[in-house]
């Protein structure tokens, strides 16, 4: 595995950065603040090949390789961590599974227009009773002539609120478990979905997180990802790919905590002299610089694994197991070195810290990847 980044990475991150700082960084306030779902960042990242970028040409992606997407998911989340999450949903969560799994007639009417942007995706497996559990699931999926009826309810879907089409996931019994579980693209226009209370969050406060609630919705069996009870897999398969974007999503966060941190410290005055002149600061600095190059040396490693070979939880837990560990250290150290600043809305380090703590719990607890990862190593033993 060589590491060296090619001309087309160093340029793909220089055209994201250029368009983050130019686009997205100072909008990111005012949504967080507002809340409301950043369809212009959307429609402006689509421009750019963003939303599908590695889905080939031929189904309207952009047919960048896994470093590319970890590069990207970066940028922009170092300026808006709302608009890297939706992203990495719409790229990782939705068009990946269709792509893997799905059936020609499935990636012609589903994958391209998700890919070219002109469409949002979204994933609902977590359920109010299943998240880290996600096998528990409840959502039952009834077969019916040429189609299934669906019904449960589904909770914190990224991108729901904006969403045109979801992955769900049913069991066609619970007493089945795993095995039970399928995988259905699910139109929103669908009858019987329904759109339920918007979450209210602490961070990256406007990626339309909803509850989606599903009252016997009709789905066309053609709709099924693969075969029955292949979803579970589906599900975490596709996880897999997942969790590299929001390892990439936390290096984001956390590279934006410490420029801020450098910036503010070389500026800040205390006992006559810039607060960066002081190893207590220097030190912290010292940390957040080595663990954001430690994380990113993890993404891209699970990145070119997911490429690359046929399984690769191992790597893609330990990434985001690290690199959002690392964020919220990172985080918190930007605050603290802001002192009484940093705790107030005006600093952009009150955002990051808000939006830092969401990398430690979606698409897997650390004690979920910390479970990944010690299955992985006990089985290699
Ligand atoms: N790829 C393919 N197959 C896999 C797999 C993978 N990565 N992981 C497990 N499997 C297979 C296993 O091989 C096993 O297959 P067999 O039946 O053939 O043996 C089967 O799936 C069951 O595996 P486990 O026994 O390991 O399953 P488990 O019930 O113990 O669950 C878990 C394991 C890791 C805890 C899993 O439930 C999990 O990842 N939980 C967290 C769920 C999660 O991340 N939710 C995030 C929601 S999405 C989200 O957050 C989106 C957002 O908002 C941004």
């Amino acid at each position: 595995m060589d590491l060296t980044l090619t001309r087309e990475q160093e340029m793909l991150r220089e055209t994201v950065r250029a368009f983050a700082d130019e686009v997205l960084k100072p909008r990111a306030a005012a949504f967080d603040r507002s809340r409301e779902f950043p369809l212009d960042n959307y429609r402006r990242c689509a421009e750019l090949g963003l939303c599908g970028m590695m889905v080939p040409e031929a189904y309207g992606g952009a047919g960048f390789d896994g470093v590319s997407y970890v590069i990207a998911i970066e940028e922009v989340s170092r300026a808006c961590a709302s608009t890297g999450v939706i992203l990495s949903v719409n790229n990782s969560l939705f068009c990946a599974p269709v792509q893997r799994h799905g059936s020609e007639a499935q990636k012609r009417k589903y994958l391209v227009p998700h890919a070219r942007g002109e469409k949002i995706g979204a994933y609902c497996l977590t359920e109010p009773q299943a998240g880290s559990d996600a096998g528990a699931l409840r959502t039952l999926a009834k077969r019916q002539g040429d189609r299934y009826l669906l019904s449960g309810s589904k909770v914190f879907v990224t991108n729901g609120i904006a969403a045109h089409t979801f992955i769900v996931y049913a069991t066609l019994h619970p007493k089945l478990k795993h095995k039970g579980i399928c995988a259905f693209i699910v139109e929103r226009g669908f009858p019987g979905l329904r759109q339920g209370k918007p979450e209210h969050k602490m961070g990256i406060t406007c990626s339309g997180s909803v509850e989606i609630v599903l009252d016997e919705c009709e789905v066309p069996a053609e709709n099924l990802i693969g075969q029955e009870g292949d979803g579970f897999k589906i599900a975490m398969a596709t996880l897999d790919g997942g969790r590299i974007g929001i390892a990439a999503q936390a290096i984001g966060i956390a590279s934006a905590a410490l420029e801020e941190s450098l910036a503010y410290s070389q500026s800040r005055e205390a006992f006559g002299r810039p607060i960066a002149d002081f190893q207590a600061i220097q030190w912290k600095l010292a940390d957040m610089a080595t663990e954001i190059d430690a994380a990113r040396l993890l993404a891209y490693r699970a990145a070119w694994a997911r490429d690359h070979k046929e399984r690769c939880s191992l790597e893609t837990s330990m990434a985001k197991l690290f690199a959002s560990e690392a964020c919220m250290r990172a985080a918190k150290e930007g605050v603290q070195i802001h002192g009484g600043y940093g705790y107030i809305n005006e600093y952009t380090v009150e955002r990051l810290f808000r939006d830092a703590k969401i990398t430690e719990i979606y698409e897997g607890t650390s004690e979920v990847q910390r479970l990944v990862i010690s299955k992985e190593i006990l089985r290699e033993d």
